[in-house]
């Protein structure tokens, strides 16, 4: 029998990649990084054995890690991804982080609502991390798959999931009409990279599902609705938070000011380009 240091050199090898390799044993091993470490001169089961060797096959095959692994992690969050989802990304904790400074301001009892959740990486981080009592927060879909996975990653966030409920629709007709003028913080990544983006890289067209990537309107489609109907549904003082396209900040700007909200801002990313955009009612 092999031991795990022989095993994830030949992945590494396989693979061309020792992140990635250490990644796909850590998660057939069921062991986190540091215990992993400590666990490399132990056999390998062939039950393991074989888990490893079908990720790499998917991974050599195209696959994107995540998808492979069925899991990855946001913020505090180990949540449940596949083909159904989008893939969480990194820049989109930012927008779960102010997201949630706005949302622990809001008065008690306070609602916040994650449009388009996909996995729920937004609105379940905010729900876990906001406190338990006194906390609503709504995640809607237009797609039932997605719900499911957003379903099953509630169920495993302990106490806080109870806060959370869920809507299927598009966008703001997911809602139940009582939460009109009451909610302090609505937060989405909406679609909206346009439909013929050349920037748009291969893996991503060819895994990640369209209906959670495009827009039509250059991709401001979608911002353009969750922008025109914030302001009814917000509370007086509630607030938006978007993340958007990094060539979109301008227009993005305009159409939250169109829409009369007021301390309209555009927040860049780690990278410096135009990535969140904030407004009040
Ligand atoms: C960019 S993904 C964001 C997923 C997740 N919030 C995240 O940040 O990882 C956009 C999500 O919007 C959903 N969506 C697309 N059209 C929609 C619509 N008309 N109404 C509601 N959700 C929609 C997609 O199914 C997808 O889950």
């Amino acid at each position: 029998m092999s031991t795990w240091r022989e095993v994830l050199a030949d992945t590494a090898a396989a693979l061309n990649d020792s992140r990635e390799a250490r990644f796909i044993c850590e998660h057939a091993a069921g062991l986190d990084a540091g215990d992993f470490a400590t666990a490399l001169e132990e056999s390998v089961t062939q039950r393991m054995g074989l888990h490893v060797h079908d990720m790499v096959r998917r991974r050599l095959a195209g696959e994107p890690l995540q998808y492979v692994m069925g899991r990855w992690a946001f913020r505090h969050l180990d949540l449940l991804v596949d083909s159904r989802v989008l893939i969480p990304r990194p820049e989109t904790e930012l927008v779960a982080e102010i997201a949630l400074q706005h949302a622990r301001k809001a008065p008690e009892p306070r609602v916040v609502v994650d449009l388009g959740t996909g996995s729920g990486a937004i609105g379940l981080s905010l729900a876990f991390e906001l406190p338990l009592d006194g906390t609503t927060v709504w995640l809607t879909d237009v797609s039932n798959d997605a719900l499911d996975v957003a379903r099953a990653n509630a169920a495993g966030i302990g106490r806080a999931g109870a806060n959370v409920r869920i809507g299927g629709g598009s966008w703001y007709e997911a809602l139940p009409v009582h939460l009109r003028g009451s909610i302090d913080v609505i937060v989405s990544n909406p679609p909206y990279i346009a439909t013929d983006d050349p920037e748009l890289a291969r893996d991503v067209a060819d895994h990640e599902p369209a209906l959670a990537l495009f827009a039509g309107d250059h991709g401001l489609a979608h911002v353009q609705t969750v922008v025109s109907q914030a302001p009814a549904w917000l509370r007086v003082g509630g607030v938006l938070v978007l993340e958007i396209g990094h060539r979109q900040g301008d227009a993005v700007r305009r159409l939250l000011t169109d829409a009369q909200l007021h301390d309209v801002e555009i927040r860049r990313d780690l990278a410096g380009r135009d990535r969140i955009a904030l407004a009040r009612r």
